[in-house]
């Protein structure tokens, strides 16, 4: 098969070295003219674990290439997937598809230029329940609806396990209800056949809202550990125990059950707030995920008094105007770059707000996240933040930062406090060391 891939962002440029992987010829496409520069020079402009070995593999092999010409990339394509971004349209939440329609358009023009019998135009791009009919209309401006079809295929990847979540996903869910469509993406995801994948064919208005039906219910359940965390605190009982005792049923299950400073990351915040917008446009509200996204928003800010009071109550007092905090982890979840509504983004400037200083360390985000939070000094390993610092924070939880080296983590520290929002150390352990040690619904 011949496949386009349109935007290379985490979701695109996966895609497409995964397709090419499959054996498709994939040229993946983007109007960022940098970024296809980078790429055609061996460069990867996202850090996702081991994609740059796939990407090297399959452009070797000349299966994978990349260009900013989207006509030259269109010749004889068999399928062609939109995969730009659909980030929060400022001040209304609903999602912004000026990013999937400009796409649309293009494509358009390029079917009706070129003599291909038919060609198959799928979204991947996260999209509310009826952009698909718009891309259609879109498109149908252009050409004749006997040599189209547009069709949705949500991704499920998480950034950080991206290419291993792509080749061996749970389920693929592709909706449309055109026959010559459904085999062009049977013969795109016959490689997955042998893992015996699920491939869920539904209407192409099921398959938009299952992506965010999806989404928003993880979101629940996150959130939802994240209160039990809280009144674990009050009543003093432990949120990973009672995190095990509910998950072992099976009604319920583990995953998504680590209690934490809330959910970040590009996809949870803009997808269950355009979810709300679209309920709400229906006359269908979805009360359930507007109380999930107004309890996640405190749970952030409120993890910046929780770091205040720890550091206060170790003091008996005062506040934290003056003091020096040492950040280890700013990416919204670790192994990945990703700073897109990460809890850190609103953790440290309350903290600034109130007067602290802030020292910070990441693996793989700062060069993202400076931009975004300019006032605060980096540094390029975990125990050079440490140095003289009043208290340690770890917002995300590398694995660099699991076993960190206590005596002298005490030793670079000023006062030895630490506060854990991914409970990654044990209370009797820090205890034992001699820190005043705070974590999420664990009695210390
Ligand atoms: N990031 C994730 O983990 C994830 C997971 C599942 C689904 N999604 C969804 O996938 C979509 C893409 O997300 P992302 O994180 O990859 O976005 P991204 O911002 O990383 O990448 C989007 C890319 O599209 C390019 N682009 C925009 N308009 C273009 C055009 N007209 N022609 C060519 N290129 C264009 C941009 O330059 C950018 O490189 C979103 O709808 C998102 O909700 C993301």
């Amino acid at each position: 098969m011949r496949v386009v891939m349109v935007g290379t962002g985490y979701v695109g440029l996966v895609s497409g070295v995964c397709f090419s992987d499959f054996g498709h010829d994939v040229v993946c496409v983007d109007k960022d003219e940098k970024k296809i520069e980078m790429l055609d020079a061996g460069g990867i402009p996202i850090f996702e674990p081991g994609l740059d070995v796939l990407v090297s593999k399959n452009v070797k092999s000349k299966r994978l290439s990349f260009t900013s010409d989207l006509s030259e990339a269109m010749k004889n394509a068999d399928a062609v997937f939109i995969g730009v971004g659909t980030p929060s349209r400022r001040g209304d939440g609903y999602a912004d598809l000026s990013y999937v329609y400009a796409a649309t358009e293009e494509i358009a023009q390029n079917i009706a230029a070129s003599d291909a019998p038919f060609t198959v135009v799928v979204t991947k791009s996260t999209v509310p329940v009826g952009t698909g009919d718009e891309v259609e209309a879109i498109i149908a401006k252009h050409v004749d609806p006997s040599r189209f079809a547009v069709v949705s295929n949500p991704e499920f990847l998480r950034e950080g396990s991206a290419i291993t979540d792509f080749k061996r996903p749970d389920r693929v869910v592709v909706g449309t209800e055109n026959e010559k469509a459904r085999a062009v993406m049977r013969a795109i995801y016959r490689p997955l056949f042998i893992n015996e994948t699920p491939i869920l064919f539904t209407t192409r208005r099921t398959s938009e809202l299952i992506k965010y039906a999806g989404n928003a219910f993880l979101a629940t359940k996150i959130t939802f550990i994240n209160e039990m965390a809280d009144l674990c605190e009050a009543v003093g009982a432990n949120v990973q125990e009672v995190a095990r005792g509910i998950g072992l049923d099976k009604r319920i299950g583990s995953k998504f059950l680590h209690a934490g400073p809330g959910y970040g990351g590009s996809c949870f915040p803009k997808d269950t707030l355009a979810l709300t917008r679209t309920a709400n446009e229906h006359n269908s509200p979805v009360t359930i995920v507007q109380a999930v996204i107004d309890a996640n928003n405190q749970r952030k800010s409120n993890m910046a008094d929780k770091i205040m009071r720890t550091i206060t109550a170790h003091h008996g007092g005062g506040d934290v105007s003056g003091k020096t905090i040492a950040i280890l982890g700013l990416a919204f979840k670790p192994n990945t770059d990703d700073m897109r509504d990460a809890p850190s983004l609103t953790i440290i400037p309350r903290l600034i707000e109130a007067g602290a200083k802030i020292r910070a360390y990441d693996p793989e985000s700062m060069k993202e996240a400076k931009p975004l939070l300019p006032d605060i000094e980096y540094l390029d390993n975990a125990y050079t933040c440490l140095e003289g610092a009043d208290a340690v924070v770890i917002i995300t939880e590398w694995d660099e930062f699991r076993a960190l080296n206590m005596t002298r983590v005490k030793a670079l520290l000023s006062a030895p406090i630490l506060v854990d929002l991914r409970n990654i150390y044990r209370p009797e352990t820090m205890k034992a060391h001699g820190f005043t040690y705070s974590n999420i619904g664990r009695p210390v």
